[in-house]
């Protein structure tokens, strides 16, 4: 198959360009280069031997957008283009709705100008707000978000699933990601955190190398394990084999389909810590400090829907990923240049 994937030189893109490749299909990445590097291709062909097609070009500028589209016939688009920084969100909404919402609508519109029907959407586990139990069920539907970015994705699932129901050839599938953290075992691809990572293993990363002096565990008095907050932790070649499983759901099937993609299991930040520790062979400091606003206690998958509609369970484990996420960090130190 022929696929689009924007947001294809990103962390969670390169790695799913990867996979896509490795089974064959014809890939084609765009990237405006807003928050990746443009050698990430050269390591997409080192790993794989094939340099996909790349298009230098925002998905805000509907011209050039649509001559990708006028140049190609693509079966299927996986839309990761997007700003992804929580905080940021917070300061700057109107940025993020322009680029997340308005971007998106040029994509879509180009899919019902060019007769492309599938689409694999990146949502998060974010759209659930802090309204559920765990483990958090595509049946329980969209929660109350808490930050703009968390909006964006609400908003592009209500949109597609709307697209969807209108046009019965179109096929989404509204894939929900947990915490995608680790790198590729290469070390060639993985997460470049732009100043002062917000996200913990980023964080952890800049600890073990010594960039940073000692992680700052927000807060050690939740109702969990140890205190402090859990997440569920998918490996990215993990997460990225999902889009692959999910792109050949999304042309069998018509409608949207919201789909979660976790372990279905939670780690504290305090046991990711000492995973970390053991990938690193050395101690790493670190400091409670008071929770972080808009922290919930626990998060993690039910896998069910994944597993039976997609197939799909994760091969990695938590070592793993902070194995591979400490040999990308010390692969590379200035990040992918
Ligand atoms: P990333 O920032 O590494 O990748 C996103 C890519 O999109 C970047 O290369 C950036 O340059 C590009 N981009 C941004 N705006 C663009 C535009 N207007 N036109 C063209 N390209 C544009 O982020 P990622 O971690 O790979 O995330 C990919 C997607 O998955 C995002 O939509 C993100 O919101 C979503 N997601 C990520 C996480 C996570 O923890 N990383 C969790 C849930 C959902
Ligand atoms: C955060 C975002 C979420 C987004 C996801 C992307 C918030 C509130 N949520 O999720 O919307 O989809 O990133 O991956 O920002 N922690 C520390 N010290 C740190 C960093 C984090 O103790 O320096 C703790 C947090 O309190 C949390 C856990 O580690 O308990 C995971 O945090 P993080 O990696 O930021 O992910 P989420 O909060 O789950």
């Amino acid at each position: 198959m022929k696929i689009l994937v924007t947001g294809g030189t990103g962390y969670i893109g390169s790695h799913t360009a990867v996979e896509l490749i490795k089974k064959g299909h014809d890939v084609v990445l765009l990237d405006n280069l807003y928050n990746s590097n443009v050698n990430v291709i050269k390591r997409i062909e080192k790993i794989t031997g094939y340099c996909p097609e790349f298009y230098n070009v925002d998905i805000l500028d509907k011209t050039n957008l649509k001559k990708v589209f006028e140049g190609n016939k693509f079966d299927a688009i996986i839309h990761f283009a997007g700003y992804k920084a929580v905080g940021e969100s917070v300061s700057i909404p109107l940025t993020y709705y322009q680029n997340n919402i308005a971007g998106s609508l040029n994509l879509y519109e180009m899919m019902q100008e060019f007769g492309c029907n599938n689409i694999v959407f990146s949502s998060s586990a974010t759209v659930y707000g802090d309204d559920f139990e765990v483990p958090f069920k595509e049946s329980y539907g969209l929660g109350t978000t808490t930050n703009p970015y968390g909006t964006t994705k609400k908003f592009n699932e209500i949109i597609l699933t709307d697209f969807a129901n209108a046009n019965h050839d179109i096929s989404c599938v509204l894939l929900r990601y947990f915490n995608p953290i680790g790198a590729h075992e290469s070390g060639l691809l993985g997460e470049v955190p732009n100043g002062i990572p917000n996200n913990l293993v980023p964080y952890i990363a800049k600890v073990a190398s010594g960039e940073l002096e000692y992680l700052r565990v927000f807060g050690n008095d939740y109702p969990t394990v140890d205190g402090t907050g859990v997440r569920d932790y998918i490996h990215v070649v993990d997460l990225a084999r999902a889009h692959v499983l999910a792109i050949e759901y999304a042309v069998a099937h018509k409608g949207a389909e919201v789909i979660n993609v976790g372990s279905g299991k939670g780690y504290s930040v305090l046991e990711v810590l000492h995973a970390y520790e053991k990938a690193c062979g050395k101690e790493l400091p670190y400091k409670i400090l008071e929770r972080r606003p808009g922290d919930i206690a626990t998060c993690y998958a039910d896998t069910k829907k994944a597993k039976e509609l997609l197939g799909f369970e994760v091969e990695y484990d938590i070592e793993k990923m902070c194995e591979d996420s400490y040999r990308f960090t010390v692969m590379n130190p200035n990040g992918i240049d």
